[in-house]
């Protein structure tokens, strides 16, 4: 199954996840302060790439942000276009977007590169719609969360943290990190890095 089916099928059930107050804490508490710590001023226009249902688009208009969303999730892109004063939110495949080269001076890509099935070319295509200067901000899960690498003994020790969107296993602490890198604004549960074209 793709990525975006999957978030298709979920769709309905992120968005009440999403969308309740309280709810989704790591996004409260951790994730949205530390991508707003990385944030550019509003410019020409912002790109919010992985847009799910738009709380993100709804939260960068109103800091003056001129916002498109895109999602390659039909129901999130329905529900996002469809909140009250919505910024407009397009169905794409974020490794195709239907946008022309540097249409954009900041493409977000909030809590999302790790949900699509060609992480790759979706950066690549961040790239292409950025202005010269132009600048990306992503967020994702902390590597800390994935328990990939951890050895087994060690594995069944692992918390587990988040909410449904994803099942995350933390490593236990004696695993993790000393210290975040230094491009990196790293906390508990999420990374949020800011890249220049
Ligand atoms: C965890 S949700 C995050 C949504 C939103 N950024 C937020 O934080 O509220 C991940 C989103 O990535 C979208 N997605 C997955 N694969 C995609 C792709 N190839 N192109 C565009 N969006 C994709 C999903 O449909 C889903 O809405």
């Amino acid at each position: 199954m793709r990525m975006r089916d999957g978030w298709e099928a979920e769709a309905g059930m992120w968005a009440a996840f999403a969308r309740m107050s309280g709810c989704d804490r790591s996004h409260e508490d951790i994730n949205l302060p530390a991508l707003r710590a990385l944030l550019p001023a509003p410019g020409r226009r912002t790109l919010d790439l992985g847009c799910g249902e738009g709380r993100l688009s709804r939260y960068l208009r109103s800091i003056g942000h001129r916002v498109a969303g895109a999602d390659a999730a039909p129901t999130m892109v329905r529900l996002a276009a469809g909140y009250r004063d919505a910024p407009p939110a397009v169905l794409a495949d974020a490794a195709a977007l239907p946008f022309r080269d540097g249409t954009f001076d900041l493409v977000v890509a909030y809590m999302c590169l790790h949900d699509m099935d060609q992480m790759p070319r979706a950066v690549a295509e961040a790239a292409r719609v950025l202005e010269p200067g132009g600048r990306l901000c992503a967020a994702i899960p902390h590597p800390v969360n994935s328990a990939g690498d951890v050895p087994a003994p060690a594995r069944s020790k692992a918390v587990t943290t988040g909410g449904p969107g994803a099942s995350r296993t933390a490593a236990p602490r004696s695993r993790r990190p000393a210290r975040p890198p230094r491009s990196a604004r790293c906390t508990g549960r999420s990374a949020a890095v800011a890249a220049r074209c």
